[in-house]
């Protein structure tokens, strides 16, 4: 395919040390993962009322459990007695209340103040003053989004918009229905590397006939090097002797009920800033959410979401993880490899992006922006 729009003039990259300069980590999690939306978990691994999973958001610990009605709801995972952490499990349940493990304050699902020992000694204390600090959180395709900031912008604006700008309007992710799928499987990856170089990766497909054989035998396209994500609207097609979206290309599941016939044969992908990536083939989803630990440290979590049914035949779905599992690998492997050369002299004042990697530019753009 061709590539249409691409500027000619030299792009430069941002330079080496702000993929390894503490001080600047420290400001992209205040200013971009305290700021922006930020996918927290998925909602179906908390069944039950008082289940609960801790989530590193920028410099805070979120604490997202599912309350007595039903509803998810996110707090500060704060003690408000002497600020110890309240839960240090990353997943659980409780009965029907949070104790804190120091002096055992306790706090309602709701994050009320319930109880704590010898409350009547300090009948000055406002309790409903001293609850669980409140998180903003919405929930979409499935997913928790939780906002730490105290006004937070339009998740229309800054979660919704960019998916339809993409794909050219909502109704195609619509049709993929994502929010009722089910986690055919679900792969952590603890990635030695700044989580840029995992997004910039993800941008751009210079490098996928270079480290993605199996990928570009399912999406010869990819083979060109453009990354055919950022055209609007286009899905890249699978080959012609491609079946389904496998790492042997052989068949999938058939597509999901309400993806439109347009869509079959095709894969497209989708960026969230600040840290989703979204992958839609015609029989399931791959949905990424990055949580940046440090400078240098990055873990992803990636789902892979098929249909009810194909989840309770228990069929087996791990041809089709396989593939998209090497891809994650390929390029986590390729991010590790840059991750130690930022601090180089070499890479002092960055390096040179290629016009099919343009995108790339307006990401560092954004972030620029987003710390200035
Ligand atoms: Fe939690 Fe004291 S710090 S009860
Ligand atoms: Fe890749």
């Amino acid at each position: 395919m061709t590539s249409p729009d691409q500027p000619t003039g030299l792009i430069p990259t941002l330079p080496g040390r702000t993929y390894t300069d503490r001080e600047t980590f420290t400001s992209e999690q205040e200013r971009i993962f305290e700021s922006l939306w930020f996918c927290a978990l998925r909602g179906a691994e908390l069944p039950s009322p008082g289940d609960f999973r801790t989530v590193q958001v920028g410099r805070e610990s979120v604490l997202v459990s599912r309350g007595r009605d039903g509803a998810l709801n996110a707090f500060l995972n704060v003690c408000r007695h002497r600020g110890a952490r309240l839960c240090v499990e990353e997943t659980g349940s409780v009965k029907r209340s949070f104790q804190c493990p120091y002096h055992a304050w306790t706090y309602g699902l709701d994050g009320k103040l319930v109880a704590a020992p010898n409350l009547a000694s300090m009948p000055g204390l406002d309790r409903t003053a001293y609850g669980l600090n409140r998180v903003h959180l919405r929930e979409w395709l499935g997913y928790a989004w939780v906002c730490l900031a105290a006004d937070p912008p339009s998740f229309s604006d800054t979660v919704i918009a960019p998916v339809a700008e993409r794909l050219g309007g909502t109704e195609v992710i619509e049709g993929y229905e994502v929010g009722d799928l089910e986690i055919g499987r679900r792969i952590t990856y603890d990635v030695k590397a700044n989580w840029k170089l995992i997004i910039e990766n993800f941008m751009e497909c210079y490098h996928c006939a270079t480290i993605h054989p199996e990928l570009t035998e399912v999406l010869p396209e990819f083979a060109d090097g453009y990354a055919a994500q950022y055209y609007v609207g286009h899905g890249a097609e699978f080959g012609d002797e491609i079946a389904g979206f496998t790492v042997d290309g052989s068949a999938g599941f058939g597509k999901l009920d309400n993806v439109g016939e347009a869509h079959d044969r095709r894969y497209y992908a989708i960026t969230v800033r600040p840290q989703v990536f979204v992958n839609l083939v015609p029989d399931h989803v791959i949905f990424h959410r990055m949580y940046p630990l440090a400078v240098d440290r990055t873990v992803v979590e990636c789902d892979w979401l098929y249909s009810k049914d194909v989840v309770a035949s228990g069929k087996d779905v791990s041809r089709s993880v396989e593939l998209f599992h090497r891809v994650n690998q390929q390029d986590f492997d390729a991010c590790e490899r840059c991750q130690p050369a930022m601090s180089s002299r070499a890479y002092a004042e960055g390096g040179v992006l290629m016009p099919s990697e343009h995108h790339i530019g307006e990401f560092h753009e954004w972030v620029q922006k987003m710390l200035s």
